[in-house]
C-alpha cells in the first residue's frame, strides 16, 4: 500500500465533487462529511462529552485523508482527542493547512506503514474509517480490520462508512471520478464479514444519503430510511467486547 497515489489529488482534495452529479446534490464537500458527524455525533455519545480532565474519548480517524471529518465534527461540536493517520503524507500535510485557528489545535497525526499504525494496542476509544476501504485491495483489507482492532481498547467503538456499490448512482459517480480510478467498492456485508473474520464484535448497520445532503428539511427522511440497504452511504459499527 502506498501513498504516492494519494499524493497526487492531496492539495485540491474535495472528496470527488468534481463529479457533475455529485456537485447537483451538494454545494460542498463539508456537507457529504457532515451527513457522517451528524450520525456520529447521534451514535456515539462520548463525543458530546468531556471527561474530567477535559480531554474527552480518544478517537482515531483512520486513513483521515484532509482530515475533514474530524473538523466538521469538530465544526459540528464534537469534543475529544482527535488523532488522525493516513498511508499518503500528501495528504496529511493538507489537515493543518485546512484546520481553522478558532477551532483550536490540529489533530496529532501519524503516518502509516501499509495497514500499520504506531500506535501502542488498544489506544482509542472509538475509531472511524470513512471512504478509506474501497481504496485498500481486497487481499490487504484483513491486515486493516486487524489492526484497528488492535489499536481499540476493550469495548472501543469501530465505525465505518462506506459507498454503497448497491445504488446505481453511487457505482455511475466513482466510475467517473478520477481518484476512485483504482477504487473496488464493498458493501455492508463484506465489512461485517471482514470484521468478524478479525474479531468479536456487535454488529449494526445504517444506510445514509437517501436526499441530497445539503437539503436540511429532508433529514427526516434519511432517518426513517436507515434499514434500506439503498442509500448512497452505509455505516457499519462495530463494538469490540469488553
Ligand atoms: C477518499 S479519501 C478519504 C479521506 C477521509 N477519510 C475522508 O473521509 O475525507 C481516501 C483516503 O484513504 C487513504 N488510504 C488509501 N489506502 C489506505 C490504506 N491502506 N490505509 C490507510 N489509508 C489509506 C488515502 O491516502 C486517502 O487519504
Amino acid at each position: 500500500m502506498s501513498g504516492a497515489e494519494f499524493d497526487r489529488h492531496a492539495a485540491g482534495y474535495d472528496g470527488g465533487l468534481d463529479h457533475p452529479i455529485k456537485r447537483l446534490l451538494g454545494n460542498s464537500a463539508d456537507e457529504f462529511i457532515a451527513v457522517k458527524a451528524r450520525w456520529l455525533l447521534r451514535h456515539e455519545p462520548a463525543l458530546r462529552t468531556t471527561d474530567a480532565k477535559g480531554s474527552g474519548v480518544r478517537l482515531l480517524d483512520y486513513g483521515c485523508g484532509a482530515g475533514d471529518l474530524m473538523r466538521v465534527l469538530t465544526q459540528l461540536g464534537a469534543r475529544g482527542s482527535f488523532t488522525g493517520c493516513d498511508v499518503s503524507g500528501g495528504m496529511l500535510a493538507e489537515v493543518g493547512k485546512r484546520w481553522p485557528r478558532h477551532l483550536g489545535p490540529p489533530p496529532a497525526l501519524a503516518r502509516q506503514d501499509g495497514a500499520r499504525t504506531p500506535f501502542a494496542d488498544g489506544r482509542f476509544d472509538v475509531a472511524t474509517v470513512s471512504a478509506v476501504l474501497h481504496h485498500v485491495p481486497v487481499a490487504e483489507r484483513p491486515a486493516v480490520y486487524a489492526e484497528l482492532g488492535r489499536v481499540l481498547k476493550p469495548g472501543g467503538r469501530l465505525y465505518v462508512f462506506e459507498h454503497n456499490p448497491r445504488n446505481r448512482l453511487v457505482r455511475h459517480v466513482i466510475a467517473r471520478t478520477p481518484i476512485d480510478e483504482n477504487a473496488i467498492l464493498l458493501d455492508a456485508r463484506e465489512v461485517q464479514d471482514g470484521l468478524l473474520g478479525s474479531g468479536r464484535y456487535e454488529l449494526e448497520t445504517d444506510y445514509l444519503m437517501f436526499t441530497p445532503p445539503g437539503i436540511a428539511w429532508l433529514r427526516f427522511v434519511d432517518r426513517a430510511l436507515a434499514w434500506l440497504p439503498l442509500g448512497a452511504q452505509y455505516v457499519v459499527a462495530a463494538r469490540k467486547p469488553a
